[in-house]
Formats: C-alpha cells, sequence, structure tokens
C-alpha cells in the first residue's frame, strides 16, 4: 500500500488483553462505518448503534444518560445551546393555530421566540403574569392552548411558579409543558409532572463557563419527536462541548452545593444593607415557597435586588465591583454582575417591566466560587460608592 493510502488508513492502536482509560475519549468521528451492511440494518435501531454524528454520537450519548439520570427521567436529547434545546421542544409539540402559554417573567429570548418568532409562522400566544393565578386559569379557558414554557425560579426575578396549578389545568386542557429548570439544576424539582425539562447546560452543568449546551429530559415517547427535530434542525451539540460538560457535571453537586450556601449568606448581608431596597431569592414570604420547599432547600447561586437608583448609577454601581464581573451569563466559577433592565428587558414595555418587577436599578447577580467574605467586602464597598 502506498503512503499516502496508509496516512489515512492507518494501523489503529489498540489496548491489551483488558487494558482501557478510566476517561472516554471524545468520539470526534463524524461517520461510524460497520463490516456487513446487513448486520448494520438489524442492529440499527438499538440505542448504542451510531451512524452519524449529526444523528447521535457516542460522547454526546454518554452527556444524554447522564442528564436523564439526574432528573430522573427515561432519556434525554442534548442540544447545542440552551435556546436550541428550547426551540427543539416547541417545534415539536405546536402546529400552526395552536396558543402557547408563557409568562411577562421568563428569559427574555424565550419570551421573544414566542411573541416575535413563532407567531409569523401562525402560532398564537397568550402572556401573562407567572403570580397572577387568575391570569393563568383565564388563559387555559381560552381552550386552545397547546404548549405551556415556564420557568422553576423565573429568570432574572426569581419568582416560584404554583406548579400544582400550572401542571393540573395543562392536564385538564391536554396541553403539553416544558418547565425550564436550569435555575435549579438538574437534581431538582424531580417529581413534577412536567412533560419536558429543558436546561441551559451553559451553566450549572458545564459551570465552567467555556461550553455552550442545552437539553430536554423527559420520557421516550415525548422525546422522540424532538429528537427528530433537533437532529432535523443541526442543533446537536459539537463532542468536544459534550464532552467538557461531562467533565464539568462531576463537580456539579459541590459547586451547586457552595453556590446556594454562598448566595444565602450574600441574601443575609443585602437584606440588612440600607442601600438595598427589595431583594428577590426564595424565602418564606415568597408566594409558592411551600411547593418549592417541597422539592429542594437548595436555591442556586443567582440573586437580584433593587437599588434606589437610577439606570446610569446602577451602571457605576456594576463597573465598581472589582471580582463580580459585568456579564450576561450564569452559574459558572466566576460571579458575575448584569443589570436586569439592559441585558433582560430591553423587550419589554414599560407596563411590562412592572409586571416583571424589573426597574432601572434592578440588578441580577450570579455568586461563583470565590470566598464568601471577598464577595461580600465586594459588594459592600461597590454599595458604600453609591
Ligand atoms: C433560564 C435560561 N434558559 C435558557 C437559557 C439559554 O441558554 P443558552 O445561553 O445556553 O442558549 C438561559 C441563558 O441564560 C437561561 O438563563
Amino acid at each position: 500500500m502506498d503512503k499516502k493510502t496508509k496516512l489515512i488508513h492507518p494501523k489503529r492502536v489498540t489496548f491489551s488483553g483488558s487494558n482501557r482509560p478510566l476517561i472516554d475519549p471524545i468520539y470526534r468521528s463524524v461517520k461510524y462505518t460497520f463490516d456487513s451492511l446487513e448486520e448494520a440494518l438489524a442492529d440499527s435501531h438499538n440505542d448504542n448503534f451510531f451512524e452519524y454524528s449529526r444523528d447521535k454520537n457516542p460522547t454526546t450519548f454518554q452527556l444524554e444518560k447522564s442528564c436523564a439520570e439526574l432528573q430522573n427521567r427515561e432519556c434525554a436529547v442534548a442540544t447545542s445551546s440552551g435556546m436550541s434545546a428550547m426551540w427543539a421542544a416547541i417545534l415539536a409539540n405546536i402546529e400552526s393555530g395552536d396558543r402557547v402559554l408563557l409568562f411577562y417573567e421568563s428569559y427574555a429570548p424565550t419570551r421573544k421566540m414566542v411573541r416575535q418568532k413563532l407567531s409569523r409562522l401562525g402560532v398564537k400566544f397568550s402572556i401573562v403574569s407567572i403570580q397572577n393565578e387568575a391570569e393563568i386559569e383565564n388563559a387555559f379557558a381560552l381552550g386552545d392552548v397547546k404548549l405551556v414554557i415556564y420557568e422553576s425560579l423565573t429568570n432574572p426575578m426569581l419568582f416560584i411558579p404554583n406548579h400544582d396549578l400550572i401542571i393540573k389545568l395543562a392536564k385538564k386542557y391536554h396541553a403539553k409543558t416544558i418547565l425550564d429548570n436550569t435555575f435549579l439544576g438538574l437534581h431538582n424539582n424531580l417529581e413534577l409532572e412536567v412533560d419536558f425539562f429543558v436546561h441551559s447546560l451553559t451553566k450549572y452543568a458545564n459551570g465552567h463557563g467555556d461550553a455552550m449546551g442545552g437539553i430536554i429530559i423527559g420520557d421516550k415517547e415525548n422525546l422522540n419527536q424532538v429528537r427528530d427535530y433537533a437532529v432535523s434542525l443541526g442543533a446537536t451539540p459539537d463532542p468536544e462541548a459534550s464532552y467538557l460538560i461531562l467533565r464539568g457535571l462531576k463537580t456539579y453537586f459541590v459547586r451547586y452545593d457552595i453556590q446556594s450556601r454562598t448566595a444565602q449568606s450574600i441574601v443575609n448581608f443585602l437584606s440588612n444593607h440600607k442601600k438595598v431596597s427589595k431583594v428577590y431569592y426564595p424565602g418564606k414570604e415568597s408566594q409558592n415557597f411551600d411547593q418549592l420547599i417541597r422539592h429542594t432547600d437548595q436555591f442556586g447561586g443567582i440573586i437580584s435586588f433593587d437599588l434606589d437608583v437610577s439606570e446610569k448609577e446602577l451602571f457605576k454601581f456594576c463597573d465598581n465591583l472589582n471580582i463580580f464581573t459585568t456579564a450576561a451569563s450564569l452559574g459558572s466559577v466566576e460571579s458575575l454582575v448584569s443589570p436586569a433592565k439592559l441585558f433582560f428587558g430591553k423587550d419589554l414595555k414599560a407596563e411590562e417591566l412592572a409586571i416583571a418587577s424589573i426597574g432601572s436599578g434592578t440588578v441580577r447577580i450570579s455568586v461563583g466560587m470565590e470566598s464568601e467574605d471577598d464577595l461580600i467586602s465586594d459588594l459592600s464597598q461597590a454599595l458604600d460608592q453609591l
């Protein structure tokens, strides 16, 4: 054989006997082959049969299995980002003429997807406040809601939904439910009878701010159609990203635990500070706290709070922080700060901002893995400068 051919078809490195790597390799191969086409056809329905990386990849499949296990569900479909996960979940469950129910308090790109993009395809929507039960009931009473999209703690203001009400009404009216569970993490809300959990894996799952991913988790039957859409959209993740997220997941519980504890100490500090007019973080007085506490006593590392200042002064406050870095993400090892209106409320009108409780002095922070004392000192010095 010529060297040119040998270079492309080299002798494979194999392992001797039971010798094997402790950490799985990243399966970069786009294509998967077989010795016999007949054998391949017979095997092609098996879970561990691979053909083409956009359809299925062993590294990504491992990520899907780990996430489904954490969320106590049968299976999962991983995607290239939280938003592509949301698109695949939504497209698989609506048709032109259907109505989607969503909430003013939701993550802005999800809100924009439904209000601005799906409506162009003939999908109707009702948008109400997650805090207003009468409005939720009225929306369902329209009779054509086919899909409800909501968040386990809303981004950015951390409101707790009334799961009991939403799930009961969704069942009554035969609507599917998508719960974006990113803020409470893959290990929480296990017993909720929602059809789909969606997560941005870019956040707590990866935890290091160096890979993007998303996932839809649910029962096999519900997920077949979702996988079909994810594959057709080409929204599957690169195996390198799947690997990084799998690596991040190994320290997931430790990080979520420390970030939740540090956040609680920061909430205590902010609640007693005279320049902070209101803190938004789950607590005994929060609406629907009884439902949250049934599932978890840790609420993650995101906190929002109001300062009685103009937007310009709020920007200065963000700039004056030394450890908290101004950036729009969350759930990573570095602590971040985001002015809420600028980063999450640009699409909302004044009255909608008021419903969502986002004011000119509202700020969201994401607590990382730095020392609690350093983070509190940093906030303290920036508050003193106001
Ligand atoms: C609650 C929530 N859902 C979905 C997303 C979208 O995730 P991604 O940025 O991975 O697309 C985000 C991103 O911040 C988020 O906070």
